[in-house]
């Protein structure tokens, strides 16, 4: 155990601390499901907004939002997370097309990817999150009589404990290529906890295993307290993300990776804006500014190569140094990214993304 303290509340339900921001993304995907341009649809979120006290009075929809999406909350963030769904939704049904079969979900809180995704027949997913967060989540969906799509494996455990030897008790297994997912996670552990969460899911990971995680890049993430998303998050649901998030230095979880063979690609949520035509865009003092989606595959011929071959035309690297992917051109990684990888690989990761949705 990495024995660093977390900046939550010590509660390990969705009433407060961490746990409750696993509401704040289901009120979210709720509000993109029933969207006329949905880019995600969760048909259970719902019910986890309805059923939580906490939540109970916060929207599904909307048009039950006077400012519709000029609100910084319900509007531009709530299309963040319906943007982040979709994106790692076509990210885990790639990663399982090719070599992988088990799927971890780290920090599952209320994702009903195991629920809504069309997986392969032998595909199992492990979901990692605190007791009481997957104690509420059985609790909703038992009463939904809600029918996973693959086989499912909740593995309620604290990711500051042992969490290795409940997954591996739990049936996951580390000779067998895996597709790993912290989303919306790491910026809320300790600078120790992420460093050595990395280090596990490479060892954990066969040839032929994917990672995708979120980061955050700021040095210095106190200097949007005052914007309109982190004051609304605050403000109106009581949910005090800065308060949350671990303010120690980040690791360079993605340079890590790459040292030790990874090919990865980092992204900003913008890319994907600019990609599926909706999401949010940059605005003054944002604090989506320093979010990165980064992509990670593990495989024997990563090291500049890619395993799926060639990429199709007009996914190499541009002529201005970024790589064009999906018929837009990409930041330069490690100048506007701020994160280290390697900048000749062309990973399976990104072909992966591109070829998506
Ligand atoms: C913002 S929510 C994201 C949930 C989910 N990944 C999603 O995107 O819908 C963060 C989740 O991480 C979980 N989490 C945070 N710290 C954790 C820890 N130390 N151990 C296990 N889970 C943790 C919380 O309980 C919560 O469900």
């Amino acid at each position: 155990m990495v024995g660093t303290a977390h900046r939550s509340t010590g509660v390990d339900g969705v009433d407060g601390g961490v746990g409750l921001t696993a509401l704040l993304v289901a009120a979210a995907r709720a509000i993109e499901t029933h969207r006329q341009d949905s880019l995600a649809r969760d048909i259970y979120a719902e019910h986890f907004v309805q059923a939580a006290p906490a939540s109970v009075d916060w929207p599904i929809r909307i048009q039950q939002v006077p400012e519709g999406d000029a609100d910084p909350l319900w509007g531009r963030f709530a299309r963040y997370f319906g943007l982040r769904t979709r994106v790692l939704d076509d990210f885990l049904l790639r990663s399982v097309q090719t070599d992988a079969r088990q799927v971890v979900l780290l920090g599952a809180g209320l994702d009903t990817r195991a629920y809504r995704l069309d997986w392969p027949a032998d595909c199992v997913v492990f979901e990692i999150d605190q007791p009481g967060v997957l104690a509420f989540k059985h609790e909703v969906l038992d009463r939904l009589s809600a029918v996973p799509k693959a086989t499912r494996i909740p593995v309620p455990v604290d990711l500051r404990a042992d969490w290795v030897a409940a997954l591996t008790a739990a049936g996951f297994d580390p000779a067998a290529p895996s597709a790993w997912l912290a989303e919306g996670l790491l910026f809320y552990l300790p600078h120790a906890v992420e460093t050595q969460l990395i280090d596990t899911v490479h060892r954990l990971s066969a040839d032929g295993s994917a990672l995708a995680y979120e980061a955050k890049l700021e040095k210095d993430l106190l200097q949007y307290r005052d914007s309109p998303l982190y004051t609304a998050t605050k403000d109106r649901i009581g949910i005090d993300l800065l308060n949350l998030f671990n303010l120690e230095p980040r690791p360079d979880s993605a340079g890590d990776l790459a040292g030790r063979g990874w090919s990865t690609s980092v992204h900003t949520p913008f890319d994907f804006t600019r990609r599926h035509g909706r999401g949010p865009l940059p605005e003054p003092n944002d604090a989506l500014e320093g979010n990165r989606w980064v992509f990670a595959d593990k495989s024997p011929r990563s090291n500049g190569a890619s395993r799926c071959g060639a990429l199709p035309p007009g996914r190499g690297r541009g002529r201005r140094g970024g790589r064009v992917v999906g018929g837009f051109r990409l930041p330069r990684y490690g100048i506007r990214t701020g994160l280290t990888t390697r900048p000749d690989s062309q990973s399976r990761s990104a072909w992966l993304m591109s070829a998506s949705g």
